[in-house]
């Protein structure tokens, strides 16, 4: 029994995972999440692949109320027997689905081609600590073990660019506030 979770665009990514798992006879329980009914993508797609879905939204516009990993624990505190749970999505949530898991030592992979920027191993933009050793998620990765991975670390170098984002969003998004 796979878990595959994905959160906002994850979905994408972890569709042809489950697919293949799918088709290798595994039994599929997908949990699909976003903030809201109109940032669901591909429900339809990953429905027709899995055993059972699961969709959670942030504000309750569409199925559960809540996040990912409510379900999620839901099933480990019943007992549900699950070989491997999959994460794709926000840094936080996957920080989330490893945290709810690891209780319950059920090998967890958590895929980082969400922090990845360039994807050729020059950016250093998808550095991450995993087992205490630097990984690139583009050329070490995508697929670490969830529970290896030092999310802490990684939530805090997302975090460090935020004042400057923000300006930017704060002109439209075209950074137009330096003269050339
Ligand atoms: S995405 Fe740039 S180094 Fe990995």
């Amino acid at each position: 029994t796979v878990v595959v979770v994905g959160g906002g665009i994850g979905v994408a990514p972890v569709y042809p995972i489950a697919r293949a798992y799918h088709e290798l006879g595994n039994k599929v329980i997908s949990i699909i999440g976003a903030r809201d009914k109109d940032l669901v993508i591909w429900q339809d797609k990953m429905a027709a692949i899995s055993d059972e879905l699961i969709l959670t939204t942030d504000n309750g516009s569409a199925g559960r109320k809540g996040f990912v990993t409510d379900p999620l624990r839901e099933m480990l505190e019943a007992g549900e027997k699950l070989d491997l749970v999959l994460a794709i999505g926000p840094v936080i949530m996957m920080k989330n689905v490893a945290a709810t898991t690891k209780p319950f030592g059920v090998k967890t992979t958590a895929s980082l081609n969400t922090i990845m920027v360039d994807g050729t191993g020059m950016c250093g933009g998808c550095r991450v600590m995993v087992g205490g050793e630097n990984k690139f998620a583009c050329v070490d990765g995508p697929e670490f073990d969830a529970h290896e991975v030092d999310f802490a670390n990684l939530v805090m170098r997302q975090q460090m660019y935020k004042d400057q984002e923000a300006l930017e969003y704060s002109c439209g998004g075209h950074c137009k506030c330096v003269e050339e």
